[in-house]
């Protein structure tokens, strides 16, 4: 049996499966590793255990990879696992790639009817000693939080009725509780959404179902002190589509942005509806109530910014038109009104948000993203999104940006914040972020360590791997040191 993979832009280049576990201990640094820096920085993505059932496939397609960055006395190593899904122990039995289409199992090979085909390749989340590698279209899968060894698939104790959690869940930064919700939670193309709130000791307290105003991709949504936000574009699915063999979303801008907000101590019969002309949403930064008003900043593009999903009307992709911009959207729950006021706060071409994370669901001050500058060279073969060329610092209050040009022949994935100590003030810290350097220099992946505050300097530390590193989606850092183990 011959095993190839294709020629394509998914399985080529800097993204070419690197399918490697292990560790690496004592990585490469050039500078200083800051004292203070302790802890994991756990990043979450795909790559190809197996060729493409279908001759190609997109990016967000490939199995979780979990990785991890150990900072521990100035040292730094590294450990990397495939997440064990069902997926790749049926694709691993077989020895071949079973699956079909993103996110449409009638374009499976028979031996995965049946089977949970989620891939936990979008997000890690360390919440109550339970490291979870996430996919928002079924439920997380636990791993060891040091030896990243697969523990199984995790429904908070059995007692979660969702098929579904997103990979974007929030937690509380006073309680420690961690807030998420499910779309299609009833199965493939169902209305039926769930919001789920897991305890500080990850146990399951609350579960309630709703039916959605329509099936729409929610990637994110937000909480704040006493709100909870979900936000439907118009991005849409159908059982007879998917039955059809086509992609599992179309984007449908006929069909409304809806946004429901409802009151943390509240119930999901609270929820209040909000209607505007349907456009792109991608990453929401953080959410703020205020008196009567919720003020919810998240990225907004006029059409899709995902080139996998098509246009209903046939449109191609068009860049432009999917540009995500940062916006604040203003929700005055005291007016009789379903409508909402928009403010464009950055005209930039950027995503990817991060802030400083004890500050998430609270007001807040600072924002760190991926930005292009078109003034800048792009790098875009190989990389996972635009070829982000920019870090970016926002300053909510002064309006105002930070920047920091990644390089020649380099494009920067998403940042993460680490606080300088406990009660550090908001953005006293360290930015985090993964590097993709391509040809003609000669492909290779680095981790650059910045001052939070003064990113436009340029990183403090680099921290080079010794191999490739397909790009990953999105990480978190954990504070504590993990005890040693096995896998570093
Ligand atoms: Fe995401």
């Amino acid at each position: 049996m011959s095993l190839r993979f294709p020629d394509t832009a998914t399985f080529t280049g800097f993204n070419a499966p690197v399918r490697i576990e292990g560790e690496i201990r004592d990585l490469e640094v050039e500078g200083e590793i800051p004292s203070g820096l302790e802890g994991s920085f756990y990043r979450c993505g795909p790559d190809f255990r197996f060729p493409p059932r279908l001759g190609d496939d997109i990016n967000h397609n490939g199995d979780g990879v979990v990785s991890a960055f150990r900072f521990e006395g100035g040292r730094v190593h590294f450990a990397m696992r495939f997440v064990r899904t069902e997926k790749y122990a049926a694709e691993d039995a077989a020895g071949r790639g079973l699956i079909g289409l993103y996110r449409n199992p009638f374009t499976d090979d028979p031996l995965l009817a049946g089977r949970d085909r989620t891939l936990a390749n979008t997000n890690v989340v360390l919440h109550a000693g339970r490291l979870l590698a996430m996919k928002e279209d079924g439920l997380p899968y636990a791993l060891d939080p040091v030896t990243l060894d697969t523990l199984g698939r995790c429904d908070f104790g059995g007692r979660l009725q969702s098929q579904t959690f997103t990979a974007h869940p929030k937690i509380d930064p006073e309680t420690q509780e961690m807030i998420g919700f499910g779309y299609e939670a009833d199965g493939l193309a169902g209305r039926q959404m769930a919001l789920q709130v897991i305890g500080a000791d990850g146990v399951l307290v609350r579960e309630e179902m709703f039916e959605a105003p329509y099936v729409s991709f929610q990637h994110d949504f937000a909480v704040t002190e006493r709100h909870i936000v979900f936000a439907l574009m118009p991005a849409t699915t159908s059982l007879e589509r998917l039955k059809a063999g086509q992609t599992h979303w179309v984007f449908d801008p006929s069909l409304p942005v809806k946004v429901g907000i409802m009151p943390r101590d509240g119930s999901v019969t609270d929820l209040r509806w909000f209607s505007a002309p349907g456009r792109g949403l991608g990453h929401v930064l953080n959410a703020v109530s205020d008196g009567e008003e919720v003020r919810l900043d998240i990225f907004v593009s006029e059409r899709c910014q995902f080139p996998f999903i098509p246009n209903a009307d046939g449109a191609g992709f068009d860049r432009a038109a999917s540009t995500p911009r940062l916006a604040r959207w203003r929700f005055d729950l005291s007016a009789n009104s379903d409508g909402f006021e928009e403010e464009v706060l950055f005209p930039d071409f950027m995503e990817m948000p991060r802030t400083d994370d004890r500050y998430q669901t609270r007001p807040y001050r600072y924002g760190w993203c991926a930005v292009i500058d078109p003034q800048r060279p792009i790098a875009t073969a190989g990389t996972l999104g635009p070829g982000w060329n920019t870090l970016v610092r926002v300053d909510m209050a002064a309006r105002r940006q930070d920047r920091w040009w990644v390089g020649e022949n380099a494009a920067c994935q998403e940042p993460q914040f680490v606080p300088r100590r406990p009660g550090a003030a908001e953005g006293d810290g360290w930015l985090l972020c993964m590097l993709t350097r391509l040809a003609p220099q000669g492909y290779g992946s680095e981790l650059v360590i910045l001052d939070a505050e003064r990113i436009a300097e340029g990183p403090i530390a680099r921290v080079r791997a010794p191999i490739r590193l397909r790009g990953a989606i999105h990480g978190n850092w954990a504070p504590r040191p993990a005890p040693e183990g096995k896998a570093a």
